[in-house]
């Protein structure tokens, strides 16, 4: 269930929450953050709180404090806050009587809009109505619109007070060393923070009827206070244009004030209109249309997408997407397998060029991920399983203390998950698949590849008795299972990694063969093929089951397991069980062979897909949230609909539902990105492979048509599908290459347009 009202108008879907619940506060600041990929601002009211945690971090903005932590995404100075005294009365919804109250929050637009009615101490009522939003114009900047309402009684009069608040901090660690302060021309006020390699600038410019506001520097920060003056029945309009800036930004501070002094002089309806046509353009590539889609249903996709469009470094490969995105301080800002594996897709389908950015901050990180390879004594390049700013390995070592012995667990994922590496090569691969983009190749692709393939050489070792290379002592996604031997996922990606190095040496040597010598292929180019030859993959056994590693079916089952996954609090079973027994047991935090199964949807048949989805899904608890939609997309991928249906809407409503302990540090980047992978791979039944587009939709029985665009070699091509039919059409203008697509087992050529009617559908994957 949805926690949040929903509605919608002029094609435009609202959440709303109507109550005043601080309980939520957290859930709902993450939830309904403004983000544009720049930087992300939780959706805290701009009133003070109590409770809540403000928040601005900025794509990129790292910092390390202390010697013994490690770094993380810097929660910047805030400019959301205001207070307002009136009549002597501070408004504030804890301290203030509330007589209605609404956050509302357009998934379209990202516009959030706080109205709140107060019963003044003086008798009167007033409305405080807030609005804010990132622009995706102009992606330095945040405006807000703040209008005060006399709706009964006398007028009121008294003062409001805004800045910039440089006194934020990461849970109380303050990242700033020093904080400069000063105001232009008595009208804009600016704040320099300075971190270890970095800093951040932040002008601010408002516009009200009050002339002469009244400014003052604090320590780290500046504010201005303005007379306000509401007669009686009449409305009082503020507004506020922030300009966020990193050092290595260029745009000079004079043409900063400029835009600032353009938007108050626009006002802000005509600025946010602007911001509007830009995210239309996105949304008219990126929409999901769904005909028999239930209100909840339409308003969770689109939440997903809303929010993986805000969390995309547009522009910019110097910073990637982090497990929660730009609204939290959840993971500290890092970058996990999360980015190629679930929210690329998104990119790779309908913003390739994202997508190709995305990659290019992997191949900036591959000096650091040779370094990390070295370190550990391996060959190549070994990514880091936590990245921050650059390659370099970001994971803590030592995490959650042990509440009885005072002592530090030690994370074992940063030293042993090591899939991260192939995961980076199978989203190169899939991008270039579906554009042929050889310059990123050239420049990118094959050194990443083959550094990569390096590595997995290196790190394998060869077992007599299987007369096979073995993978020794690792993790593979399912974080409960550590130091173990042959994890079926890693072996199947380090093998496809590697067979893929061996395969393109072949490519690279006819086509470009400076580059062939520059990367030492044919050195290599023999052990990437007797490792892609002789690999040890486990095979399913007789009861059809993929070991998900040597040990795994030999452990007990954990009895309970109901119990942990009805749990309202994540891996709870760790407080009634060791680490090394959650070990020790047939128990899995997340999706681990299920996504294998995910990844390459015609490896095993059908029935091996189903039995697997099923024996592992009875044994996870789904304590991370990247498994319901593992789970759903393998599901529907088998056509086993009833579950597929029961895990999608568990994570459909993953950052929306009922439960206010979750979401409360961010979003969950991966699981919306999850959202969209459900949709357009599991239920769609779409995928590119070896040059084809595949296409088998098996949708959900309520949904009768999914209408969607996707880039495939530069071309736009709108589908249009149902369980009994498909259509196609090249909107684009370049239709030059023909697209091959697969339905139904037939291979077809689209050049404009296609229809084909799915005469019978047969049970099993791919008719
Ligand atoms: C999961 C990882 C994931 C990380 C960040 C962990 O709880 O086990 O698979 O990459 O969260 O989302």
């Amino acid at each position: 269930m949805i926690y949040y009202d929903i509605e919608k108008k002029e094609n435009e879907i609202w959440l709303l929450q109507r109550e005043y619940n601080p309980w939520f506060h957290l859930k709902t600041e993450s939830a309904f953050a403004q983000s544009n990929g720049y930087f992300g601002v939780r959706a805290a009211g701009g009133l003070p709180s109590l409770t809540g945690k403000r928040g601005m971090f900025v794509a990129g903005l790292f910092n390390c404090a202390y010697e013994e932590e490690v770094t993380e995404l810097v929660n910047c100075p805030d400019v959301t806050q205001f207070r307002l005294i009136l009549d002597g009365e501070e408004i504030s919804p804890d301290g203030s009587k509330v007589k209605q109250y609404e956050r509302k929050f357009n998934i379209h637009t990202g516009e959030l809009v706080i109205s709140i009615v107060f019963e003044l101490q003086s008798g009167g009522e007033i409305k405080v109505v807030e609005r804010r939003f990132a622009s995706m114009d102009n992606r330095h900047l945040f405006a807000q619109c703040i209008t005060v309402s006399v709706l009964t009684g006398k007028g009121v009069s008294g003062k409001l007070i805004t800045g910039i608040n440089g006194q934020q901090t990461n849970s109380g660690v303050s990242h700033f060393q020093k904080v400069d302060c000063r105001v232009y021309d008595r009208e804009i006020m600016h704040t320099k923070g300075y971190l270890k390699e970095d800093s951040l600038s932040i002008l601010e410019a408002n516009a009200c009827d009050a002339k002469t506001p009244v400014f003052t520097l604090k320590r780290r920060g500046v504010d201005a206070a303005y007379a306000v003056m509401v007669p009686e029945g009449e409305n009082w309009t503020f507004e506020k244009y922030v300009y966020i800036h990193k050092w290595e930004d260029t745009t000079k501070l004079d043409e900063q004030k400029a835009i600032l002094k353009d938007c108050i002089h626009k006002t802000y309806d005509r600025v946010l209109s602007v911001h509007k046509e830009k995210m239309l353009r996105l949304w008219q590539q990126a929409a999901i249309r769904i005909d028999g889609a239930t209100l909840e249903e339409e308003a969770s996709i689109a939440f997903a997408q809303y929010h993986l469009l805000g969390m995309m470094p547009w522009n910019s490969s110097s910073s990637s997407i982090a497990a929660k995105g730009l609204t939290g301080e959840g993971y500290k800002g890092h970058v996990f397998w999360d980015t190629e594996i679930f929210m690329l897709p998104f990119f790779q389908y309908h913003f390739p060029e994202a997508a190709r950015q995305l990659l290019e901050f992997r191949y900036r990180g591959l000096e650091g991920a040779k370094e990390k390879a070295a370190d550990y004594g391996y060959a190549g390049a070994m990514y880091p399983w936590e990245a921050a700013a650059s390659g370099k390995e970001e994971t803590p070592l030592y995490a959650a203390l042990n509440i009885h012995t005072g002592k530090a667990n030690k994370v074992w994922s940063g030293i042993k998950e090591h899939h991260v590496t192939a995961d980076i090569v199978y989203a190169i691969w899939q991008y270039y698949s579906m554009t042929g983009d050889n310059t990123f190749m050239d420049k990118y692709g094959y050194e990443m590849i083959f550094q990569s393939a390096d590595f997995w050489v290196s790190r394998a070792e060869w077992d007599e008795k299987k007369q096979a290379y073995v993978i020794l002592d690792i993790i593979g996604p399912d974080e409960y299972t550590e130091h173990i031997d042959n994890n079926a996922y890693s072996n199947y990606m380090a093998r496809y990694c590697v067979a893929l190095a061996a395969m393109l040496a072949g490519k690279v040597k006819v086509e470009n063969p400076n580059l062939y010598s520059r990367l030492n292929a044919e050195e290599k180019r023999k052990s990437w093929e007797e490792f892609a030859e002789k690999i040890y993959l486990p095979v399913p056994n007789e009861e059809q089951i993929i070991p998900q590693d040597d040990t795994f079916l030999t452990k007990k089952c954990l009895q309970d397991i109901e119990k942990y996954k009805k749990a309202e609090t994540k891996q709870a079973v760790l407080q009634d069980y060791s680490r090394d027994e959650v070990v020790d047991m047939q128990v899995l935090k997340q999706a681990d062979t299920v996504m294998l199964l995910n990844l390459f949807p015609q490896m095993f048949s059908p029935e091996v897909v189903r039995k697997n989805v099923l024996f592992y899904e009875s044994r996870t608890i789904h304590d991370s949230s990247l498994s319901y939609c593992a789970h759903a997309q393998a599901c529907a991928s088998v056509g086993a609909m009833d579950l597929a249906w029961e895990f999608f809407e568990k994570c459909m409503v993953i950052d929306l539902d009922e439960n206010p302990n979750d979401t409360t540090d961010g979003i969950h980047a991966a699981s919306l990105g999850g959202i969209w992978t459900c949709v357009v791979f599991g239920f769609a039944g779409v995928n590119y492979e070896g040059e084809v587009l595949h296409i088998s939709p098996r949708m959900p029985a309520h949904w009768k048509t999914m209408n969607f665009h996707i880039k495939v070699k530069g071309q736009n091509i709108q589908l249009t599908l149902s369980n009994t039919e498909v259509r196609l059409e090249n909107t684009g203008i370049n239709k030059e290459d023909i697209i091959k697509v697969e339905i139904g087992g037939e291979v077809y050529r689209l050049k404009d347009s296609l229809q084909v009617i799915i005469a019978e559908r047969k049970e099993g994957r791919r008719a």
